[in-house]
């Protein structure tokens, strides 16, 4: 089979201001909490397509005698990862730019293989898999989690908003890429050849005042601002109206007084 041409994989949801807001948000507690009760703190973990690095550097706090390597392909988020989480705070944390299709480390050189959100933007992700099995220990950990878009509910209704979903899948399939992970993860794990396979699924629920105006300004601005509006237009899957639309729907369900919103992920743990 021939290799796997990396470069073809478009990332659907860019590093803008709008879309970070919401990766800094998260934590250990709130990302990995499937993983957590699993991890010794002596273990070596590898955190792949890091983002931002503020889960990496939650683990590495709970990791006090282990370490963690936190990678991303994106050079611009490696380098504000590096900068907000430096070195001299966390000993034991480091980070690189670094491709989860050609790892750079050592066969069975990794614990525990983490990545969070990465898998649903991959248009080949049994390969990325498959990878990760290389650098892990035989007794090693996967975890993996996703979202589950067309799982996502969300209330009130509004159809700008059910062409908002609509316009993202389209994005996602454009790019080979699957919004729709959540659900798959399982096969996909059992397809690059993993045992002892336990899937879980959690939710990120954003129902009161201060959450709901959160996601509602967020999404307000990515909607406008960030790779979701680039692509969407440059793709010719919304106009520039669509886009106000959907932005102008997220505000308005942001002021709903009974606003709520559930996003779905699907979770995997697993041995090499
Ligand atoms: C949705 S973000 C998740 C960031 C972080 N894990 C979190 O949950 O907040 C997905 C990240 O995967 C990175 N990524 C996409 N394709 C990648 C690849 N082939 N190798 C490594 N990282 C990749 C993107 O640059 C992006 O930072």
């Amino acid at each position: 089979m021939p290799p796997h041409d990396r470069k073809a994989d478009r990332y659907s949801h860019g590093h803008h201001e709008s879309v970070l807001r919401s990766h800094l948000w998260r934590t250990a507690e709130n990302s990995a909490a499937f993983l957590l009760p699993h991890l010794s703190d002596d273990a070596r973990l590898l955190d792949i397509g890091c983002g931002p690095g503020n889960i990496s550097a939650d683990l590495a706090t709970v990791l006090a005698k282990g370490s963690v390597v936190a990678i991303d392909r994106a050079e611009e988020i490696i380098d504000r990862a590096t900068q907000s989480f430096p070195a001299k705070d966390y000993p034991n944390l480091s980070f690189a730019i670094g491709d989860t299709y050609a790892l750079e480390y050592p066969d069975h050189s990794f614990d525990v293989v983490y990545a969070h959100q990465v898998l649903q933007h991959l248009s080949d992700p049994i390969a990325a898999l498959k990878e990760m099995r290389r650098v892990l220990a035989s007794d090693g950990l996967l975890a993996v989690r996703d979202t589950d878009y067309a799982a996502f509910v969300w209330w009130p209704q509004d159809p700008r908003l059910t062409q908002w979903m609509e316009i993202y899948h389209r994005i996602t399939q454009a790019n080979g890429a699957n919004a729709d992970a959540g659900r798959q993860l399982r096969s996909w794990v059992l397809q690059a050849g993993y045992r002892e396979v336990t899937a879980s699924s959690s939710t990120w629920t954003y129902a009161d005042d201060d959450s709901v105006a959160w996601w509602g300004d967020l999404w307000s601005k990515r909607a406008l601002k960030s790779e979701f509006a680039i692509q969407a237009l440059s793709q010719g899957f919304a106009t520039h109206d669509d886009l106000n639309d959907i932005s102008e729907a997220f505000l308005d369900w942001s002021r709903a007084k009974d606003a709520s919103f559930i996003v779905v992920h699907g979770e995997i743990l697993a041995r090499p």
